[in-house]
């Protein structure tokens, strides 16, 4: 075993704490958004750190000879700086916690993360460059090392990547009771009715949908899907009471999630509003009604803009909840106001897709604040 000195024993102790650390920011899907954000600053630090430790590194750039090698570990080196600042940068964009910075990008959150895979590849041929080199002269110790890096990659495919490639690619199952149920919120006399139009519903799926589908579906526990829009509106019904109904089309979506971006965007270019189906006759017994859809293509759905065209909201209050992916509420807000003229008047609530199953506090205290 290689004996280190002080200085050698602090940076192995920092390089083992970042790459803890790293594991742990790449479980996102585990630890939510609030630790993400505090761990990812963390993180950050402990990179100025650790560059600040290895300054001898940047001092040679310049000197001596660049064999092959040389060239590959100084370009992965830069490779892994720019990754670690468009990290940083996407990160804080997106963050909903420590920054709030009111850019809305849509897709950021996914960019961040294929950054962030980037960055584990980028990280592990970095730390192997190290342990190699170290190892070619003593290279009985190869075997070890490889085996432990093999162990390490197991493990994190374990806790990462197939978690990860299920919550985007597969479904995601929810506990209903502890995702929807929470704190009820008093909401005086009003007579509310929770709307939602969600995908789910509203799609054909395919029969193998379970295996092979988009990233908005939630699974409850009787192996039913729910959209992230209809969770939201069964959170809001659960807190203020009151009734409950979707948005339903007559024409249904493809299977597809990609198809489906695509028919949406033929249809915001239509003039004509689908066809809906078992809808209400009127809202009369209604004062509040809380819209619940998802942003598509930056505004509401058709869908949405038919029901706001189909009833008479003047009178009632009308209260807008997006749920999107990474755009806020793009145009959607002046869109309800245009299509239901004075009725929205409280603030309206945008939820991140990816913080659907852990958002029903903050539903709760913003239903408190209207
Ligand atoms: C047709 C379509 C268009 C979309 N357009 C946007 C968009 O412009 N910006 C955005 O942030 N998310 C967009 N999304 C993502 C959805 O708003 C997001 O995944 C939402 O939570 C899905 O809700 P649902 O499961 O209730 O359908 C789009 C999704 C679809 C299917």
């Amino acid at each position: 075993m290689k004996k280190y000195n002080a200085s050698g024993r602090t940076k192995k102790v920092i390089d083992m704490i970042m790459g803890l650390l790293f594991i742990a920011l790449l479980g996102y899907s585990f630890t939510g958004a609030p630790f993400h954000e505090l761990a990812g600053i963390v993180f950050v630090v402990m990179v100025v750190i650790h560059n600040i430790i290895n300054i001898k590194w940047y001092k040679a750039i310049g000197k001596g000879a660049y064999n092959k090698k040389r060239k590959i570990v100084t370009a992965v080196n830069f490779a892994l700086a720019a990754d670690m600042a468009a990290i940083l940068l996407t990160g804080i964009v997106n963050s909903r916690y420590l920054f709030h910075t009111g850019i809305h990008i849509a897709g950021i959150g996914q960019i961040h993360t294929i950054l962030a895979s980037v960055g584990f590849m980028l990280i592990a041929f970095h730390v192997l460059v190290h342990a190699f080199g170290h190892a070619k002269k003593r290279y009985k110790m190869l075997p070890v090392m490889l085996m432990i890096l093999i162990s390490v990659l197991a493990v994190l495919l374990d806790v990462w990547l197939l978690p990860y490639l299920k919550r985007h690619f597969l479904t995601v199952e929810i506990d209903q009771k502890t995702v929807i149920s929470g704190e009820s919120v008093e909401f005086g006399n009003r007579k509310i009715l929770t709307v939602y139009f969600t995908r789910v519903g509203n799609t054909d799926f395919d029969s193998g949908v379970d295996a092979v589908s988009g990233a908005s579906l939630l699974l409850n526990e009787k192996k039913e899907f729910l959209g992230n829009s209809q969770v939201v509106g069964m959170m809001i019904q659960n807190a203020v009471g009151g009734d409950i109904v979707s948005i339903n089309t007559k024409e249904q979506y493809l299977s597809s999630y990609f198809d489906t971006v695509s028919v949406a965007s033929k249809e915001m270019k239509c003039r004509e509003l689908p066809e809906l189906v078992d809808m209400p006759e009127n809202l009369d017994g209604y004062d509040t009604v809380f819209i619940v859809f998802p942003l598509w293509w930056n505004t509401i759905p058709k869908p949405v803009e038919a029901f706001l065209d189909s009833y008479d909201f003047s009178g009632k209050s009308v209260i807008p909840v997006v749920t999107h992916g990474g755009s806020g509420t793009g145009r959607s807000i002046e869109a309800i106001k245009d299509a239901c003229d004075g009725a929205v008047r409280e603030e309206p609530l945008e939820i991140y897709c990816g913080d659907i199953p852990y958002c029903r506090e903050r539903v709760t205290e913003w239903l408190k604040g209207l």
